[in-house]
């Protein structure tokens, strides 16, 4: 199914590039909150985010299984037969260096801060592991997102 971006990229392309892009402003949110001692709302927006890419990366999986992504690939002026050197493979092996790792990352992040902090969340003993690899995991996430954006334009959306 196309999408809604009036790009190549099918609906769940758009759908996840959409998610990562909204993802990174939402990331800067969450930590202010945290500054703000607002950690209820920081939980609550984790949580929400989490199950929103779960659900997203669990949609685009399937699709990429089912359908593959190179049909819509091959329009661009970036697109070379057969070639694994090129721009388009180039961005997708750095996008799933990140992309591949980060799922794991954010997940243990979650499951111990829901295991560990006090109810309603506050400071904790857990506070300074939480902090150390909470801020691995949005840094891994925000990189997913970059180097996701810069496929999706050499794969989908430049024109030449
Ligand atoms: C994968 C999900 C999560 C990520 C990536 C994340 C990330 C972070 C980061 C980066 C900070 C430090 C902000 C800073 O000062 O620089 C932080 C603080 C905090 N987070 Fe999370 N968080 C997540 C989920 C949660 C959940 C589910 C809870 C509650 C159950 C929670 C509770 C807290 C608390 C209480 C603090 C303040 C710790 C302190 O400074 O004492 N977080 N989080």
């Amino acid at each position: 199914m196309d999408g809604f971006l009036g790009t190549r990229g099918s609906f769940m392309l758009d759908f996840v590039f959409a998610a990562m892009l909204a993802t990174v402003p939402l990331l800067v949110v969450s930590r202010y909150l945290v500054r703000r001692a607002s950690y209820q709302m920081h939980r609550r927006m984790q949580m929400a985010l989490s199950v929103i890419l779960f659900v997203a990366i669990i949609g685009f999986e399937l699709e990429m299984r089912i359908y593959g992504w190179r049909q819509r690939a091959v329009d661009s002026p970036f697109w070379m037969d057969g070639a694994m050197n090129d721009w388009i493979d180039g961005s997708l092996i750095l996008h799933l260096c990140f992309a591949i790792p980060t799922p794991f990352l954010w997940g243990f992040v979650l499951y111990q801060a829901m295991r560990k902090f006090p109810k309603p969340p506050g400071p904790s003993d857990h506070s300074a592991s939480h902090r150390f690899w909470g801020r691995i995991a949005m840094l891994a996430l925000t990189l997913t997102a970059v180097t996701g954006v810069v496929f999706y334009w050499l794969a989908f959306a430049a024109a030449g």
